[in-house]
């Protein structure tokens, strides 16, 4: 039986994907900055660890309580929209270092028994941003597009170890907790002056023609967790499929 550790599993993405594995056998380590014991079904396979992927203290110690795992999953991460301009530096500094830093800290934290067992996959969950590029998300884009990079790249050098590196690319779901879960309110981050830019902008979002739901994401986990073909990208959910075609 096999044992995946999966970041960000309060709520949205994290959690699903947290949900599936358990449905299909696997021993699932469910991290959380806060746990929660009721958001997932009572399991003997299933663990609930703290974990803030900022905090190197706390990833020494959630990956010396999981032991042994064949998967890490690293799906927290935070979002901002507004306009470039006005995005304070101390907020784009805090997405680099949960949607960058963190994936690269926790993937470091891994690779050394995976390499030691000649096997192990790493998914990183970027965004749909990543294939088209979208207004008003410059710097959410940037700390998950240099993911993408990273990803790409890892994939060879750990391919020489029979570990895996995959990205799994969500569209837009309304249903997360992602557009709640920042410090920062949109409407300070929309100055007078991109008024007029950005209002049609926030009305397409608010009508999206399609979305993704949290399945997509914990299906197409499943596939690059499972996936020995050395595809590299999943796309998950309609839009983002939509997406994956025209870029
Ligand atoms: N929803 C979308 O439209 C969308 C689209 C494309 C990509 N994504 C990506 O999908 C992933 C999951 O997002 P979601 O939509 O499921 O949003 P969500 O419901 O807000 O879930 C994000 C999770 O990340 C956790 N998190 C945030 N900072 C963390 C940290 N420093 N350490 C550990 N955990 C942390 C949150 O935990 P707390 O409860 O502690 O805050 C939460 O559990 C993210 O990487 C996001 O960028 C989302």
């Amino acid at each position: 039986m096999k044992t995946i550790l999966i970041t960000g599993c309060s709520s949205g993405y994290g959690l699903a994907t947290a949900r599936h594995f358990l449905s299909l056998g696997w021993h699932v380590i469910a991290t959380m900055r806060t746990p929660r014991e009721d958001t997932l079904p009572d399991a003997d396979r299933l663990r609930i660890l703290p974990l803030d992927v900022t905090d190197p203290a706390s990833i020494a110690a959630a990956i010396e309580a999981s032991g042994p795992i064949d998967a890490l999953v690293n799906n927290a991460g935070i979002g901002v929209v507004g306009a470039f301009e006005a995005t304070p530096m101390e907020h784009i500094r805090k997405i680099f270092e949960t949607n960058t830093f963190g994936v690269m800290a926790m993937t470091q934290a891994v690779i050394p028994q995976f390499r030691e067992r000649r096997s192990g996959v790493v998914v990183n969950v970027t965004s749909s941003t990543t294939l088209v590029p979208m207004p008003l998300a410059a710097a959410y884009t940037a700390s998950k597009q240099a993911i993408e990079g990273f990803t790409g790249s890892l994939a060879h050098e750990l391919g020489h170890f029979n570990i895996r590196a995959k990205l799994v690319e969500p569209g837009y779901a309304p249903t997360t907790r992602f557009a709640d879960n920042t410090s920062v309110r949109i409407e300070d981050l929309i100055p007078e002056a991109y008024a007029d830019f950005a209002a049609p902008i926030f009305e397409a979002f608010a009508r999206p023609a399609m979305t993704t739901r949290e399945i997509d994401v914990a299906e197409a986990v499943w596939k690059a967790v499972n996936d020995v073909t050395g595809k590299l990208r999943f796309p998950a959910g309609a839009d983002a499929v939509a997406l994956s075609g025209a870029a």
